[in-house]
């Protein structure tokens, strides 16, 4: 489901997210994907807060940027907004509507759904399957978003030279890249319940899958960039400095047993808080399998730790594992990127949706 399409040439994901642009290019033959190109440019602090672009000119400047390094020639992308400013319901409609019918019937009913004046919004919707109380209806998702956040994203991609074909949902983007995933995992996920904990720079983002279907997600205020402010204050350097020394080393002795491990042990009780939080707003009341994405979980030893203090199963995510890679594409750099690229991975996939 998008909240808004049009007719599909090859597109490139375009994720824009806290704390940098990642935008990536696969091409499709029969069942099997090969990434073709892709690049991740850092945003200036701020640009992005709270999941809203607040900085159209920096935030376009990045996407462009990212779009040049890639070397891609794609002009239609595929972007995402988060979760958090989409409004979800499911509906019930009489079955057998054209679609026509449908549609118009939906825009009437939507004014009860959604509490904002319908011209200022984006509504989109899918048809979910028949109702299981009244099989003469069908359940509809509904979704919608204010148009000021969508126009914050169109115009960033304006300004990059982008046409913006596909704007989904970031937990979308989120379940097609763990459907790669799944095929891996036993019995291929199905039957499974699984957590994604994606710690990216300023935000969890938790995704519980179950039979593959995403059951529940939340946002909690917790992410990298917590370490790196503490890298800052302890060794006094800049934002910047301090977000290279957490991925290429050279800081003192101290900073594993003083700053790592207490950051690592915060990770693990994030973690433990979604479980409660996934439990007890659910009928759910375990999970079979921990899932670790965003940057954080480049952090060696994260997973062993994870799931020694949940008893839980932990895997870092790379969507790319059954995938060709191009020739130009450094092999160990798109591993150590990869559970970063989870949303740009399931935006590019939507060029391919039929
Ligand atoms: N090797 C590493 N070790 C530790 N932290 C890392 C490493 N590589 C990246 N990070 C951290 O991961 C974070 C970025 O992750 P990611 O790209 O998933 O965030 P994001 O998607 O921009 O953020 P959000 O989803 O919150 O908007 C940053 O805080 C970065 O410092
Ligand atoms: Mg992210």
């Amino acid at each position: 489901m998008e909240l808004f399409v049009r007719k599909k040439p090859p597109l490139i994901g375009v994720d824009i997210s806290s704390s940098a642009v990642k935008v990536l290019e696969l091409s499709k033959a029969g069942d099997h994907y090969r990434v073709e190109r892709y690049a991740v440019e850092p945003l200036p602090r701020n640009s992005v807060v709270e999941s809203a672009i607040t900085d159209v000119e920096q935030v376009g400047a990045a996407v462009e940027h990212a779009i040049r390094r890639s070397g891609t020639r794609c002009k239609h992308a595929a972007v995402a907004v988060s979760a958090a400013h989409v409004i979800n319901k499911t509906i019930s409609m009489p079955t057998g509507l054209s679609e026509q019918d449908l549609e118009s019937q939906i825009e009437m009913e939507a004014d009860h759904y959604i509490p904002y004046p319908l011209d200022e919004v984006n509504l989109d919707f899918e048809v979910l399957g028949p109702s299981e109380s009244n099989p003469n209806e069908d359940e509809i998702l509904l979704a919608a978003c204010r148009k000021e956040v969508v126009d914050d994203y169109i115009a960033v991609l304006d300004r990059a030279g982008l046409s913006p074909t596909v704007v989904d949902v970031e937990s979308y983007a989120m379940e097609s890249a763990y459907g790669l995933i799944a095929r891996h995992l036993p019995g291929g996920g199905m039957e499974k319940s699984v957590a994604v904990m994606d710690f990216g720079a300023t935000t969890t983002h938790v995704n519980a899958v179950h039979n593959n279907r995403s059951v529940y997600t939340r946002d909690h205020a917790f992410g990298g960039r917590q370490l790196t402010e503490e890298i800052q204050r302890r060794y006094g350097l800049s934002y910047e400095e301090a977000g290279l020394a957490k991925k290429v080393g050279g800081l003192p002795d101290n900073y594993q047993t003083d700053i790592l491990h207490p950051f690592m042990e915060a990770m693990c009780q994030e973690t433990l808080r979604a479980l409660q939080f996934f439990y007890s707003s659910s009928p759910y009341n375990s999970v079979d399998q921990i899932l670790l994405a965003g940057g954080c979980s480049q952090i060696p030893g994260i997973d062993e730790l994870i799931a020694s203090r949940t008893g839980i199963s932990t895997l870092v995510a790379n969507p790319f594992t059954s995938m060709s890679i191009a020739s130009r594409i450094k092999p160990q750099t798109l591993a150590n990127d990869a559970p970063s690229l989870m949303v740009a991975c399931g935006l590019a996939m939507r060029s391919f949706d039929s």
